[in-house]
């Protein structure tokens, strides 16, 4: 029970972090859950223009993740490991600190791969920064990028892999509702657009 909790509660706590909330306050750029599509996330930071402070918000947002990871991992082995990085998915999409409205834990998701599972991380990586690339679309890629990578996991991941994956992927599903009714009808703004 020590290794679960102590797993779940540095994960869910170190998630919570709300980077791109914190630094776009701190650059003057005000409250960013009143700008573009409202998220606190790396691509509606740079919805302010601040390529900067996104690239940041991308890097601590993933390092949250990732640091909970490893370290939960060096202390109580692998699926400890793998609870702490879902957790911290949870922590950032359901913060305590922001009334559990958070962001949509794509950045999350990566740390946790790229820390844990590296090979599934560098797959998701080139789902996401390709189908960004051609159609501009960040949460198309992302998408995309959740459901490749729960498959590859399935195949080449130890079970608790498998199932951390599948539940992150899960959870930022449902966290891009909006956005798929966006894409559904033609309608989502693409990378560094100041719409929705
Ligand atoms: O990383 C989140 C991305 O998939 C969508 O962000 O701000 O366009 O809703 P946003």
């Amino acid at each position: 029970i020590i290794p679960t909790l102590t797993a779940l509660i540095t994960g869910y706590l170190l998630g919570s972090i709300p980077f791109g909330l914190l630094l776009a306050k701190a650059t003057g750029q005000g409250d960013i859950r009143n700008i573009g599509s409202g998220n606190i996330g790396a691509t509606n930071v740079l919805r302010t223009g601040r390529k900067d402070i996104a690239a940041l918000t991308l890097i601590l947002d993933a390092a949250k993740a990732g640091g909970a990871g490893l370290v939960i991992l060096h202390f109580f082995g692998q699926p400890f490991g793998y609870m702490a990085a879902a957790a911290a998915l949870v922590g950032h999409c359901y913060p305590i600190w922001l009334g559990f409205k958070g962001g949509k834990g794509v950045a999350t998701f990566f740390g946790g791969l790229f820390a844990l599972a590296w090979p599934i991380g560098i797959f998701a990586a080139i789902v996401w920064l390709s189908t960004a690339f051609i159609t501009r679309l960040s949460s198309l890629g992302a998408l995309l990028a959740c459901v490749a990578s729960s498959v590859l996991a399935w195949f080449i991941s130890p079970f608790s892999g498998a199932v951390m994956v599948a539940f992150m992927a899960f959870i930022i599903l449902i966290r891009h509702r909006e956005n798929i009714a966006r894409l559904m009808k033609g309608e989502e703004s693409k990378i560094g657009q100041k719409g929705k």
